[in-house]
């Protein structure tokens, strides 16, 4: 079972809160298409959550870029490595074969990956975007 988001994972940015809440969903539902099984279902989730998510990382390094923030570098990169690992992990399923095992595999693993990159790197850069808007520095997001 995909861990769904919660309010404690809100870091205060609609547009972000919003992304992070949309990618919760479509993990659950490619939980749901691979205990289907249903192996065009997954493809589309798949190929779904690679567009997706490099359209929120790119939505996030835009915050990051406006607000100049201090910590973009390492931020960023933790977004290329899961972008890398995601191909990866998504590469082999589909020379295997859809199976539950490895589907279960990848959808833990993204929740996971998720949960605790917003917890950490997102939460913290909520965190700074707020105090840039309290000062001043920069537009409510
Ligand atoms: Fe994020
Ligand atoms: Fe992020």
């Amino acid at each position: 079972m995909a861990i769904p988001w919660t309010p404690a994972l809100a870091i205060g940015v609609p547009e972000i809160d919003h992304q992070h809440q949309e990618l919760f969903l479509r993990i659950e539902r490619l939980v749901q298409g691979v205990s289907r099984g249903n192996a065009a279902d997954i493809e589309r989730l798949l190929e779904f959550l690679s567009q997706y998510v490099v359209k929120h990382f790119g939505a996030e390094e835009r915050w990051m870029l406006r607000s100049a923030y201090p910590d973009y570098t390492r931020h960023k990169a933790e977004h290329e490595r899961f972008i890398r690992d995601y191909e990866h992990m998504t590469r082999e399923f589909r020379e295997k074969g859809p199976n539950v095992l490895a589907g279960i595999r990848i959808n833990n693993w993204i929740a996971e990956w998720l949960r605790q990159h917003i917890s950490r790197s997102d939460m913290e850069l909520g965190r700074f975007l707020a105090t840039k808007v309290a000062s001043g520095d920069l537009d409510g997001p």
